[in-house]
Parts: C-alpha cells; sequence; structure tokens
C-alpha cells in the first residue's frame, strides 16, 4: 500500500463512443473533480444505426490529443502522479488510442501507469460523494454491453454474482428501439416516449424473473417486442409506439430490480450500487430505491450522478486512484489492451 497525502491522477477513457479525459485529486477520502474534457461521437455513429469501431478509433484518434491540450497539463507532466487508463473490455480499436496515449505519457513523463477495467470504472462513478459505500457492496451495472451482478467486498475485490446470458441491458433498449424507428442510442429515446404511454399495455414476458439464479436473458424480450411490431404492421394497426416503449421498459426494470432484490436477501450487502449507462434510466433508478428503502431501510443505495452514468474519464481516473495506492501498476513498455478484459 502506498501513503499518498494526497495525489492527482490522469484518466484516459476510450473504450467505446466518447473520447474522455480528466484530472482528480484523491486527498484520503476526499476527492476533487479538476477538469475534464470530453468529445462524444454519438451524432456519428447515429448515422449507422449503431458504433462502428474503425470509426470510433477514426474519432478518438482525431479528438484525443486537442482534448489533452484542453486539461492544460504541463508539457513535462508536472503535477500529475499517475496516470490511468481504461485497458478493457471495449471495442479493441477504439481502446487501443487510449492506451497508446497513455504508454506514451507514462512513458515520455516517467510516471506509473495503471491499468483499469472499464466497468470497475462505472463502479466507481458513486465513489465521489458522501456518504461512500460500505462492504461488502452489491453492485448491478448495467451499460451498453454489459449487465451484471457483483459483489464487491472490498476495493479492488469482486464476485460476479450473474450475468446476462445473451444481450445486456442497454444492448436490449437499443435495438428496441432501432425497431420502433428511433434514433440511436435507444435508451434515452425509449425512456423519453415512455412517459407517454401506458406501461401496463403490451404485457411483454419478464425474461429469467424467477429464476434463483443472478443470471439475465434479454434477447427473448427484445423477439417479443419484434413480434408485436410484426402483428401490428400485418394487421395494418398503427404501432402503439409510446406504449410499447413503456411496457417494454417497465418489463426490463422489473428484471433487474426483483433480481437485485433477490441477490439483496441472498448476499445481504451494506450497500447497493447502481450505475453504467443504462443507470441514467429514471424509472430504473427510482424503482430500485423506492424497493431497497421499503424492503432494506438499514442499506445505503448509490447511484451516481446523472452526467456521470455514461462513459467519461472521472470515474476511470478514481478507480485508477484506488488501483495506485495499492501500489498496482503495469509496465508502459509492455502494456496492451483487451477487449475481454475481466473484473471477476
Ligand atoms: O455505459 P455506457 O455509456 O456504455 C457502455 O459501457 O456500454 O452505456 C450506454 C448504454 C446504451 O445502450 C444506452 O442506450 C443506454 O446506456 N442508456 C439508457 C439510458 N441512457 C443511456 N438506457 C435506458 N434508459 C436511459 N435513460
Ligand atoms: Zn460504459
Amino acid at each position: 500500500m502506498i501513503s499518498f497525502r494526497s495525489m492527482r491522477i490522469l484518466g484516459i477513457e476510450s473504450s467505446c463512443d466518447e473520447t474522455a479525459l480528466a484530472v482528480i485529486e484523491k486527498q484520503e477520502d476526499r476527492l476533487v473533480i479538476e477538469k475534464q474534457a470530453l468529445a462524444s461521437q454519438i451524432a456519428v455513429h447515429a448515422q449507422y444505426g449503431g458504433v462502428v469501431p474503425e470509426v470510433a478509433a477514426r474519432e478518438h484518434a482525431q479528438h484525443i490529443f486537442p482534448l489533452l491540450k484542453q486539461l492544460s497539463i504541463e508539457t513535462t507532466g508536472k503535477g500529475i502522479d499517475a496516470i490511468a487508463v481504461t485497458s478493457g473490455p471495449g471495442l479493441i480499436p477504439a481502446l487501443r488510442i487510449g492506451v497508446e496515449l497513455a504508454k506514451t505519457l507514462a512513458w515520455v513523463w516517467n510516471k506509473p501507469l495503471v491499468a483499469v477495467n472499464h466497468l470497475e470504472g462505472h463502479v466507481y462513478s458513486v465513489w465521489i460523494h458522501e456518504p461512500l459505500p460500505m462492504f461488502p457492496a452489491l453492485c448491478l451495472l448495467v451499460s451498453g454491453g454489459h449487465t451484471e451482478l457483483l459483489l464487491m467486498r472490498d476495493h479492488g475485490r469482486y464476485e460476479l454474482i450473474g450475468m446476462t446470458r445473451d444481450d445486456a441491458a442497454g444492448e436490449a433498449f437499443d435495438k428496441v428501439a432501432k425497431l420502433l424507428g428511433l434514433s440511436y442510442p435507444g435508451g434515452p429515446e425509449i425512456s423519453r416516449l415512455a412517459i407517454k404511454g401506458n406501461a401496463s399495455a403490451i404485457n411483454f414476458p419478464r425474461p429469467m424473473l424467477h429464476t434463483t439464479d443472478g443470471d439475465f436473458s434479454f434477447s427473448g424480450l427484445k423477439t417479443a417486442v419484434r413480434k408485436h411490431v410484426e402483428s401490428c404492421v400485418f394487421a395494418g394497426r398503427s404501432l402503439p409506439v409510446a406504449d410499447i416503449a413503456a411496457s417494454f421498459q417497465q418489463a426490463i426494470v422489473d428484471v433487474l430490480v426483483e433480481k437485485t432484490r433477490r441477490a439483496v436477501h441472498q448476499f445481504q450487502p451494506r450497500s447497493v450500487i447502481l450505475s453504467g449507462g443504462v443507470s441514467a434510466n429514471r424509472l430504473l433508478r427510482n424503482s430500485l430505491a423506492s424497493e431497497l428503502r421499503y424492503e432494506f431501510p438499514s442499506l445505503t443505495f448509490h447511484v451516481p450522478d446523472v452526467s456521470l452514468t455514461g462513459d467519461n474519464a472521472i470515474m476511470i481516473a478514481i478507480a485508477g486512484a484506488f488501483r495506485f495506492e495499492k501500489g498496482e501498476t503495469v509496465d508502459p513498455l509492455h502494456h496492451v489492451a483487451d477487449a475481454n478484459m475481466r473484473l471477476a
């Protein structure tokens, strides 16, 4: 364990469609977000209906140096104690841009390099404001690429309780949005439309709701939506788009909340963390919060500020700070991005 009174970390994120850099300062338990710069590629990928890895890499390469310049870090790296970079999981051409920048800076500035798992970054997106989570903490991580229930026993110590067997929750939102003719990314579009719809209009399936494991499966739900859309088209009826969005969203939220509730019963954590891009969803945030408050009043519930639910470099810098404190650095000369990097 390295002991620092205060440390300043540069975080770099390029695993998917956001190029992001940030500098945070960690003073024992206090965290200060000093600077951040982010370029979103959403508008570019929306033209293709989803993220195109090579296009993402080109966009990262184009934006990453101007973003670094925006942070106005001295060209010697003075004031930075370590560099934390998302090393996986993610799209390999995209990851490489951030990783190669991080390696180069670590080498030229002679600074330690910390490899951060993107999912761990999402977990640490709540490690900013008091009250902080207590261990053991149960994390429901819901993003475009992952849906996992993790038991976090301490900093950096995870046990996988369950995961999706097919589509991730965010992926299901994106695919259903596409079926409904909505633009990418689908999650925000569906949740906006759902406000105007009736969540009990269509009884979509709640896959794996009652299984005793912590696993999820959302591809059958997506197929049920597709069949409903096809039956409307076949019958010449206009699509009840808002009702479909609301009923689909309700089905997915019901499953996520129920599986988390069961895991809390089984593992008796002291805190629950909800994070990842899908944690921006109002219905999910509110339903999980009220369910936990009602059934487990002593448990603390943590969800990131909506501005930190999507991919960002602040969460990578925070996760990196905790790993750096434990002396977990990698060799900049030999480090490589890992598309399938695992957390547990
Ligand atoms: O964590 P994230 O930014 O990227 C990955 O690591 O995958 O998550 C992106 C996902 C997308 O699938 C997007 O549709 C979903 O998060 N998302 C939402 C909402 N906002 C973003 N899903 C449901 N409701 C939302 N409000
Ligand atoms: Zn993410």
